[in-house]
């Protein structure tokens, strides 16, 4: 090595080590010490300073995440130690079982400890380190040999590619660990509602996703895949200074892995039972699915005594939850009409109760996908709920069909009001082109009266359906006339509640420009758009009249954005709707816009994103002249919780502060349809 190679191989080194470190902080702890600026200039230097010494760059480099060139096949490795599998239990009783043979075995009549950890439902991958260095990893595969998928396992960003040695911790000169690769929610929704849109295959649920995304023969694939990892053991404990599982998952944890935060050590199984109580009901707010609860004994040297059976270790259990797939029947398919005309086809299905909750439609998002899984009334389906997605119907089980199920024929006109469907050529979605059409205007009218809209206190979707069904509304200048003696004698409605309904609407009268324009739901013109807009024109009228091109001019408006409000517009019955308001009331209010959309609020992030890094989220809502900041206070407008929020997303809470989720987001950044 030269004078140059030398030096360059020093600051190399240095510069390596100091991104490790702030990668670490940033994606694993969520508490970043530097700003982006900062780290950004680091990582330019190292990727300049490789540019020149390609001879000098390491597999652990963070450049490397993205490194591997696509395989043609995967390769067979055998695991250095086998890959146990879980025995299951679905109940007290099975808990109580393996807790009776556990304390049979061991001759022992007393609490046992044991370590309570969420079952996360994703890949179980090995990864190994050699003298800290991320080298080689693995699927699970059977258990005694794996598939070589290095390279996408070192895209996921909390999988360290080296280990943390510091003052107290040692790093072994080999170290196998395991745990699960998994899709948090957010991404398996993008991940779908951008298939959805391209009209690809859905993935039926986050784990197929997962496993999808990882079998990627190339790498740059799984790259763009928001996967995370959490780790749960190592394949050999005997090496290392600890003597049970609780303190491992510390020691990993300090080595620069993440551990999961709900993880428990419990001094008795009442205490794990418990655990599997308080994880149930956390379950639906977690953002990643769980199946169940694993239950360990604390004790390495219990374990040991404990040992394994051909499949599984004696020493752990996994309790399963209740399942949230089940099979019923679809006893009919209908179509829903949306605001934007596209036609969603549903499942009705036999009732059923799935996690305690009572199921009876499913989504069956579009002609393909119904083509795609063969669907036919009468078929006896799984569906599956997770969280607040709408249920979905899974697949078919096709041995169960008697003949006499009947194919599902897709309308060729509107459900609603028989104008014939489109279905634009690289679009997935069927729609009706109609504006008067019913359905459409209903769905306008919860949209406008609704929290996105003018936020009108009383009129959610139930009422509002119902002031339709009597004819009392049927567009939206019609909810401006509304009056307190046409309500109070409806159903469910007394004085007090007609009043307040009253009195909103007429707050609403005054609005600022770009809530209102915001609230006719033109499609693509979500809240971003509608303060781009209303800062450029001041008045409506100058936006009803605005050309494609005018509106092209506007930094951040799209095409799709442009083409669908200058469409919005053509149809005079839009432009005398707009009149018929401003006579019957609205006023619309000039803002001071200042120079961005996103001007005045402050935003404070916790937890990670799942579709972008949190680098590049704060570089947007920067440019749409927003503030980011990283310390909870009352100047915050919105908290962006992501996956894993920290101890920050209790305190604003505590506080009242508005917090979004990252769908939430997203839809603020970009104004898609998030189907
Ligand atoms: S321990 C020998 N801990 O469950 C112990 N497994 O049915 C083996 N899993 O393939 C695994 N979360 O993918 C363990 N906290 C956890 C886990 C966990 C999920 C999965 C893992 C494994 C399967 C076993």
């Amino acid at each position: 090595m030269n004078r140059d190679e030398q030096q360059a191989s020093q600051r190399l080194a240095e510069l390596r080590r100091e991104i490790h470190f702030h990668d670490h902080r940033y994606y694993v702890l969520d508490d970043p010490v530097i700003s982006d600026g900062e780290y950004d200039r680091l990582f330019r230097e190292l990727q300049e300073l490789e540019e020149q010494f390609p001879g000098l760059v390491t597999p652990d480099s963070p450049t490397q995440r993205v490194g591997g060139a696509p395989l043609s096949s995967f390769e067979t490795v055998a695991h250095p130690y086998p890959m146990y599998s879980l025995d299951n239990v679905f109940d007290g009783d099975g808990f109580q079982g393996f807790l009776q043979k556990t304390q049979r075995f061991l001759q022992h009549e007393g609490d046992i400890r044991f370590v309570a950890e969420p079952k996360l439902d994703g890949l179980a991958v090995e990864l190994i380190y050699e003298q800290g260095i991320f080298e080689l990893g693995l699927t699970r595969g059977d258990g005694v040999t794996g598939e070589n998928i290095t390279s996408q396992l070192k895209t996921v960003q909390t999988i360290p590619l080296r280990l943390q040695a510091g003052a107290d911790i040692k790093v072994p000169a080999r170290l196998i660990v395991r745990g699960e690769v998994y899709l948090p929610h957010t991404g398996f929704e993008l991940l779908n509602s951008q298939r959805l849109a391209q009209g690809e295959p859905l993935f039926a649920n986050p784990r197929n996703a997962a496993a999808g995304s990882l079998r990627q023969l190339d790498p740059a694939v799984t790259a763009k895949r928001p996967l995370a990892f959490f780790v749960y053991g190592v394949g050999e404990p005997g090496i290392l200074s600890v003597t049970c599982q609780w303190d491992m998952l510390q020691y990993l944890g300090k080595l620069g892995f993440r551990v999961n935060p709900h993880v428990r050590r419990c001094g008795s199984a009442d205490e794990a039972a418990d655990s599997f109580e308080k994880l149930l009901q956390l379950r639906h707010s977690l953002e990643y699915e769980i199946d169940g609860v694993v239950i360990k004994v604390d004790s390495f040297d219990l374990q040991n005594r404990l040992g394994a059976t051909t499949r599984a270790p004696r020493w752990a259990v996994a309790w399963k939850f209740p399942a949230i797939q089940v099979t019923t029947r679809i006893l009919d398919v209908e179509f829903q009409v949306g605001r934007t005309g596209a036609v969603t086809p549903v499942a009705i299905l036999d009732p059923v109760d799935v996690d305690g909750v009572i199921v009876k439609r499913a989504t069956l998002h579009n002609r393909d996908e119904i083509e795609r899984k063969d669907l036919r009334i009468g078929d006896n389906v799984l569906i599956q709920r997770a969280g607040d997605v709408i249920p979905e119907v899974i697949k078919v089980l096709g041995d169960a069909r008697s003949g006499n199920e009947v194919v599902v024929s897709f309308p060729e006109n509107c459900p609603e009001c028989a104008h014939s469907l489109v279905r634009p050529q690289d679009e997935a979605v069927t729609r009706c082109v109609n504006s008067h059409c019913p359905a459409q205007r209903l769905q306008a009218l919860i949209y406008f009266a609704g929290k996105s809209g003018m936020d009108i206190e009383g009129l959610g979707k139930k009422n509002m359906e119902q002031l339709v069904k009597k004819g009392l509304v049927s567009d939206i200048p019609d909810i401006f006339r509304l009056r307190a003696q046409d309500l109070n004698t409806l159903d469910g409605w007394g004085d007090k509640s007609a009043g307040n309904a009253v009195s909103s609407i007429n707050s609403a009268k005054k609005s600022s420009l770009s809530r209102f324009i915001r609230a006719l739901g033109i499609r693509y013109i979500g809240e971003v758009n509608a303060s781009l807009l209303a800062r450029r024109f001041d008045t409506i009228q100058r936006i009803m009249s605005a050309s494609k091109d005018e509106l092209l001019e506007i930094e951040g408006i799209g095409e799709q954005a442009a083409a669908s409000l200058v469409d919005y517009f053509s149809d005079p019955s839009a432009r005398f709707m707009v009149e018929n308001l401003l006579e019957s009331g609205l006023e619309i209010t000039v803002e001071d816009y200042g120079e961005k959309p996103l001007e005045g609020r402050v935003f404070l992030f916790t937890g990670s994103l799942a579709s972008m890094s949190r680098n590049e989220a704060k570089q947007r809502i920067k440019s749409l002249g927003g503030q980011v900041v990283s310390a909870v206070s009352r100047r915050i407008t919105d908290v962006i919780s992501g996956e894993k929020p920290g101890s920050k997303l209790k305190k604003a809470e505590e506080m009242g502060l508005r917090v979004l989720d990252e769908t939430r987001f997203i839809r603020l950044l970009g104004e898609e349809e998030v189907a």
